[in-house]
C-alpha cells in the first residue's frame, strides 16, 4: 500500500518528455484518483499520454514533495486540425452557431491538470497552471473542462479564462462541458 503524498509543495518544476515518461504511473494515479475515476483508467489512458507526448508543443510542469513524489501534473500542446479534441471543438462551435473567429489557429490546447486530492486546496494547482502557460507556445489557449461550480471553474475564471462553449456534450462523454480560453502570453504578476 502506497502512502498517501503529503499536501506539502517543495517545488514546481518543468518535466522533459523523458522525466514525464518516467513519472506516467505517478501521474496517471494523480488524474484518477483527482477525478473520481475507476483505476483502471489509469492504464487505459497510458498509450494516449505518452502519444500526446510527441506533439507540437508538448510541455509539463509538476508539483513535487519534500519526498519528491509528484502530488501535481499540468501539460498541454498545441492544438491541431485532425486531432480528436480540435475535431469535436469544432464541431460544436458550428453546431451552436458560435462565430469560430481564430479560437482554433495558434492555440496551445491545455489537456490535464491534476492535483491530488491531499494536496488541493493550498494553491498548487495555480502555480502549476501559471507556470504551464508561461512559455507556452501558442497566442491563445484553450480547455474544456465539466460545467461547473468547481474548484476548477474557480481556478480557470481567477486566471483569466472566459467562454468560448457552454454545455457541450463531447462524443463518448455524457457530463456537460464547457470549453474556455484566454489570449497568451499570462500577465506579469
Ligand atoms: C482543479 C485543481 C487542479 C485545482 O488545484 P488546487 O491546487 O486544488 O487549487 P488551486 O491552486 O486553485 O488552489 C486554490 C485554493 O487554495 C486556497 N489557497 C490556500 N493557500 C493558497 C495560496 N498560497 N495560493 C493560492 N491559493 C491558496 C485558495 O483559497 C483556493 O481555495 P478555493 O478553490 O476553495 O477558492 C484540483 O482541485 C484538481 O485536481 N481537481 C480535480 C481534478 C480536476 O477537476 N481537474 C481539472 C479538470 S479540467
Amino acid at each position: 500500500m502506497t502512502a498517501a503524498p503529503p499536501p506539502r509543495c517543495d517545488r514546481i518544476a518543468e518535466l522533459t518528455a523523458d522525466q514525464f515518461q518516467a513519472r506516467l504511473p505517478e501521474a496517471l494515479q494523480i488524474y484518477v484518483t483527482a477525478m473520481g475515476y475507476p483505476p483502471a483508467t489509469a492504464q487505459q489512458r497510458a498509450p494516449m499520454w505518452s502519444a500526446h507526448m510527441q506533439r507540437a508543443g508538448w510541455r509539463c510542469i509538476g508539483a513535487f514533495s519534500e519526498q519528491d513524489q509528484l502530488i501535481g501534473i499540468g501539460y498541454g500542446y498545441l492544438g491541431a486540425p485532425g486531432q480528436w479534441w480540435h475535431e469535436q471543438v469544432r464541431r460544436g462551435l458550428l453546431s451552436s452557431g458560435t462565430e469560430i473567429g481564430d479560437w482554433l489557429d495558434d492555440y496551445f490546447e491545455l489537456t490535464e491538470l491534476h492535483v491530488h486530492p491531499a494536496g488541493q486546496g493550498a494553491g498548487i494547482g495555480e502555480r502549476v497552471l501559471r507556470q504551464l502557460l508561461t512559455d507556452a507556445p501558442g497566442d491563445k489557449v484553450l480547455l474544456s473542462t465539466p460545467e461547473g461550480p468547481t474548484r476548477a471553474w474557480r481556478l480557470y475564471r481567477r486566471v483569466g479564462f472566459t467562454d468560448v462553449l457552454r454545455n457541450y456534450r463531447f462524443t463518448g462523454d455524457p457530463r456537460p462541458f464547457a470549453v474556455l480560453g484566454r489570449p497568451l502570453p499570462l500577465e506579469e504578476r
